[in-house]
């Protein structure tokens, strides 16, 4: 195919439409990109986009198909205030940056950009899931009247953020929060009766794409804290980092490992999880790996046992559940249901924080 046939008409586009800056072309960006060509974002205007090494802010470059790969073999060097230069010039209203990466380093910056007059929409737990410090810094600018799209960052868009704020709008108080929010570790706990060793179902899981690269990223609790983290500080409690009890499922001599070796070990998991397994069957209880935050604010994710009739108990596939209990909804919970990850879903999420901009 030649170039010219390769590349996208150049959008005719008001010069103030939406101007949208993208950081990172993984899954998740790249999937927002694609929907970036979808009738549903034909008001937005991309400027820019970056992976970890390079960057493109020329126009043409940037309507070229196969943005993602282009990037990995060339462009600019990263610079942030090359990217937000291009927002900048744009002559846009509204200047968004799209964070779809994992990066620490980058969500440090989130709150700076927003008081610089950038909306940031995020996929990225490492600001509202991080140290507290950072956490008031965003809130910091909030009150200045900045906004932050994160619905992307619990549940993978599923409505849980949105519901939780606007209950507390109305004044409703959240008594307790509990659920399931890795859909790995739904789908390892639904998955797993005992039949097999925990080890089998993990390399499977593994294969699927359910788990990270390297499964200790999801079997440490660490993802599921961050979102335990975002919500409860939602609903009101500024906990700290330090504050949420969390219980890994890798084994102390596991964890310092390189993936490989890890991989290679990791029937090591199987023997403590087929005797927590055992005790609970003995009482007819099923495993879950639960998010549980008190009304005294007491945040803990880890393995528990449940009842049959628990909700968690009735979870198929890799679903997410967050079950919300209110003083007005207190007699059953406010449950929300349905798939947490996956790189549609997730760029869903990031196009409706930016078009919810206007
Ligand atoms: N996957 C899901 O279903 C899902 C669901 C909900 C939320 N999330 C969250 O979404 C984010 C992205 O996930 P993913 O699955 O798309 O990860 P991924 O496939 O690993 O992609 C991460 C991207 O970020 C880029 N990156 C890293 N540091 C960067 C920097 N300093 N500047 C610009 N780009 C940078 C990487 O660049 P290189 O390509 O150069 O490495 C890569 O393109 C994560 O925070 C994740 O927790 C993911």
């Amino acid at each position: 195919m030649s170039a010219v046939l390769a590349e996208r008409a150049a959008p005719a586009l008001q010069p103030r439409a939406p101007a949208v800056v993208l950081l990172g072309t993984g899954v998740v960006g790249g999937a927002f990109l694609k929907l970036l060509n979808t009738p549903a974002a034909s008001a937005l205007r991309l400027v820019g986009a970056a992976n970890s090494q390079r960057q493109q802010t020329d126009p043409s470059r940037l309507a070229e198909r196969g943005l993602r790969e282009q990037l990995k073999r060339d462009g600019d060097a990263r610079d942030d205030a090359r990217l937000l230069a291009a927002l900048d010039d744009s002559g846009a209203g509204t200047k968004v940056v799209v964070d779809a990466t994992a990066s620490a380093e980058l969500a440090s910056r989130h709150a700076e950009w927003l008081a610089r007059g950038y909306h940031v929409v995020t996929a990225n737990k490492s600001l509202g899931g991080g140290d507290l410090a950072g956490w008031r810094a965003l809130q910091a600018a909030l009150a200045r009247g900045a906004r932050y799209g994160d619905a992307a960052t619990v549940g993978a868009g599923l409505p849980v953020l949105s519901t939780l704020r606007r209950l507390r709008d109305c004044g409703d108080g959240l008594l307790t929060l509990e659920g399931v929010f890795s859909g790995s570790l739904s789908y390892l706990f639904n998955q797993y009766d005992g039949s097999r060793p925990f080890s089998a179902l993990l390399g499977e899981a593994r294969r699927l794409g359910y788990t990270e690269p390297d499964p200790r990223s999801d079997l440490s609790g660490e993802d599921v804290a961050r979102k335990l983290l975002i919500l409860a500080r939602n609903a009101g409690f500024a906990l700290g980092w330090d504050e949420v009890e969390v219980e890994s499922l890798v084994p102390e001599p596991l964890r310092a490992l390189d993936t490989d070796d890890f991989l290679a070990r990791l029937d090591e998991l199987d023997a403590p999880l087929a005797a927590r397994h055992a005790e609970a069957a003995s009482r007819g209880h099923v495993l879950r790996y639960l998010a549980r935050l008190n009304q005294r604010g007491h945040a803990r994710v880890g393995l528990v046992e449940v009842p049959p009739t628990h909700p968690a108990a009735r979870l198929y596939g890799t679903d997410n559940q967050f079950a919300l209990t209110t003083t007005r909804y207190h007699t059953q919970p406010l449950v929300i249901q349905g798939p947490g990850a996956g790189p549609e879903v997730t760029a869903q999420a990031l196009l409706g924080d930016v078009l919810a901009l206007g």
